[in-house]
Parts: structure tokens; sequence; C-alpha cells
């Protein structure tokens, strides 16, 4: 690992090698077929505490940790964003999918020290035409953001093509998250806003690590945390979605870590 002469905001960012590289496939990969293994869960009955269980269940059976567990006092292996709620949804037994939701599963399995971040939005049973829509879109969106990633390309190109995608179906992008740096670092530079202006900020370099993880709202951007600290949701009620990859800049384009061998 090297740092590039690029700084955000004063802070280095890192540039890994191969061998970390190899590291991040691993933790990836756990993590893609966690949200491969809950999928067939993901149904009408049952409770988000229940999902979160089995997710953890299966992170520690492929050897890894669930990184949110202590993580700024969070307790779960899991946040699991139903209908409104943006992100950070806490598991709970009392949240109980019903046909029609649309939920956001996000796992982070640390392995060796490396993390793997990805999260997917499930469709219980058949969904309404907006919910569709809004869930298709958000996931072209993530994958808009990600084709933009080669060297010398700019985080503002990544942020502009996410943003466009979701105007043209007429949603608005989260501007209060954003992805982030990711390898030994849960949450490290760069910061990866999910809107922004072509040709603006950090320069991408080979053996760049971050997610790309844009929330998109069928209303408006503006999102509120409630009481407990974390749970998130639209401050108009609207929906949300949300979709997330691990990945690195290469010397020609990106490596996804968290694709599923399952195509997603
Ligand atoms: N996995 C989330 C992300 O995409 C972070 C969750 S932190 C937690 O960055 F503490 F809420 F779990
Ligand atoms: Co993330
Ligand atoms: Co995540």
């Amino acid at each position: 690992m090297r740092y590039s002469t690029q700084t955000e905001h004063g802070k280095p960012i890192r540039l890994h090698d191969a061998d970390d590289f190899i590291a991040m496939r691993i933790a990836g990969k756990i993590a893609a077929e966690t949200l491969d293994f809950i999928t067939p869960y993901v149904k009408a009955g049952v409770s988000t505490a229940e999902l979160d269980r089995l997710c953890e269940e299966f992170m520690r059976a492929a050897g890894s940790i669930p990184a949110t567990i202590d993580y700024h006092g969070y307790r779960h292996a899991s946040c699991i964003s139903v209908n409104h709620v943006v992100t950070h949804g806490i598991p709970s037994a009392s949240k109980i999918l019903k046909t029609g939701d649309i939920l956001n599963i996000d796992v982070t399995p640390k392995i060796n020290g490396w993390h793997g971040d990805t999260s997917r939005t499930y469709k219980v049973g058949a969904v309404s035409i907006l919910a569709n829509r809004l869930v298709d879109t958000t996931y072209a969106a993530m994958m808009a953001g990600i084709k933009e990633v080669r060297p010398g390309a700019t985080l503002g190109d990544v942020g502009a093509a996410i943003e466009a995608v979701a105007r043209a179906e007429r949603f608005s992008s989260v501007r209060d998250f954003c992805g982030h740096g990711v390898g030994q670092v849960f949450h490290d530079t760069p910061l990866v806003l999910h809107y922004g202006k072509r040709g603006t900020g950090t320069v991408l370099e080979p053996g760049m690590f971050f997610t790309i993880e844009p929330m998109l709202n069928a209303g408006s951007f503006e999102v509120k945390v409630l009481g407990d600290g974390w749970t998130t949701v639209t401050k108009d009620h609207s929906l949300s979605a949300q979709f997330e990859h691990t990945l690195a800049v290469t010397e020609t384009g990106f490596e996804i870590f968290t694709l599923s061998a399952l195509g997603e």
C-alpha cells in the first residue's frame, strides 16, 4: 500500500497493491454470498431481526466478522431499511415484512482485517409500479456510476452519471450520505458523492478502493435521522432504494469485489 499525491480535505488516499486486491476479493466474495444466501428468506411474514440473525450466522460461518457490530455503537450484523427508510434501518423483531415492501439489506463482513461492503434492495412479492421503477432505476444508477470508473476519470464523473439516471426518472439522489473509501478501514477517504459535476473532484488512480452506494428517493432528496440516532427516513415519507458495491480502480477501468456469482 502507498499513498496518492492527492489528498482530500488534507487526508491521504490509499493506493493498494496486488496483495491488497487478493485480500479484498475474499472479503467481497463473502459479502456478495451473504446477500445471495439471504435472498430466499426475504418473504412476507419474516422479521428484519430474523434476516439479520441469518446474515450474522452466514458471515461468521464463512470465517468473517460483521464489521457493523460495535461500530460507533451499532449493535447488529446488518442494516435493513424498509420502504421510506433510506439507510441504517435497525433490524427489529417487530418489523415484519409484508407483500409490496421494498427493503435494503446492507452487510459488511470483515476477514483478515479487510472489509467487503455491499447492499441490495429486495422486493417482497409483487410491488407497486413505482417501487419497481425506483428499485430498478437505483440499480441502473449504481451501475452507471461504476462504469465511469477508470484512471483519469473523476469522482464528479461518477456522481454526475448517477444523478443523471435518477433525474431521467424524476427521482432524487440523497446528498447526506455517500460512498467511501474501504479496505482495512471501514469508512475511509475518498468521499464518493452520488451527485456532482463532470470533471470535478478527486482524479481516480489505480489501486483506489471505494464503495458506490446511491440512495434514490421517489420524492425529495431530503432525509432525517430518527431519535435512535441511526434510522434515516425520507422527510416527505416517499419510498427510497439503495444498492452498493465495493470496487477498485484498475489500470484499465474497475474491478467490482462484491459482484455475485449469480450476476448481481
Ligand atoms: N454498511 C454501511 C455503509 O454502506 C455502514 C453501516 S454502519 C452501521 O457504509 F453502523 F450503521 F452499521
Ligand atoms: Co458503504
Ligand atoms: Co454498506
